[in-house]
């Protein structure tokens, strides 16, 4: 289970729950081009520093995941939610988390019942970031009784601590960032806990809705 709520996890659920087919996370700039060059019709989006990249049709904003997405794939390139993405290419299965689908992610590990999880917490270049560490306390809470390493602990008990999502996210480093750049709309959007039912499963290196 992959989270980079802030932003690209919480883009691309927004994407397929608005009818986008695939989404192809890709690590680099080039990489997303030369994709581009054999799925002509895709949406190209990403971002560098937060910004659209020169050339992309849209950026890394949910709300533009929103718009002309319906039937059509994405190709996508962020600096970290990308990256972490594929870094697990090689999981047994890979799920696609935000608070956005939270409650869909916790039917779907009840209903499977795996016997080990790994929630990897995309994070800001180097570091730790809040608000993926948030969501997948906000995930393990919803599990009822399961076995916890200490990260998945301290995790659970930031989310506890923080019973409002928003508020937690305008504490994050990032959801600073973003506030003071104009982007707040971003920040409460991907705040909204359980809003969507879908789940993103990616296999080799292309996300679906699950069971679609
Ligand atoms: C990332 O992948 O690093 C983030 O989603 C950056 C962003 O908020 O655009």
């Amino acid at each position: 289970m992959v989270f980079d709520v802030l932003r690209a996890t919480s883009s691309m659920l927004t994407g397929l729950a608005h009818g986008a087919t695939e989404i192809h996370p890709v690590c680099t700039i080039d990489e997303a081009l030369a994709l581009r060059q054999r799925l002509p019709d895709a949406v190209l989006g990403g971002e560098r520093n937060g910004d659209l990249i020169p050339g992309f049709d849209i950026g890394n904003s949910p709300l533009e995941y929103r718009e002309s997405v319906a039937k059509r794939r994405i190709i996508t390139t962020t600096t970290n939610g990308t990256v972490a993405l594929r870094a697990c290419d090689l999981a047994d299965r890979v799920l696609v988390g935000a608070l956005l689908n939270i409650g869909a992610l916790a039917v779907e590990l009840r209903a499977k019942a795996p016997k080990k999880v790994v929630l990897v917490c995309a994070g800001t270049f180097e570091t730790f970031a809040l608000e993926d560490a948030y969501a997948a306390g906000a995930l393990i809470g919803e599990l009822g009784t399961v076995t916890m390493t200490d990260a998945a602990l301290t995790v659970r008990t930031l989310a506890v601590a923080h019973p409002e999502p928003l508020a937690a996210l305008r504490k994050a480093r990032n959801g600073q960032a973003l506030a003071a750049s104009g982007r707040i709309a971003d920040v409460e959007w991907c705040a909204q806990l359980s809003k969507y039912n879908v789940i993103g499963h990616m296999s080799a290196g292309v996300i679906r809705p699950l069971n679609e």
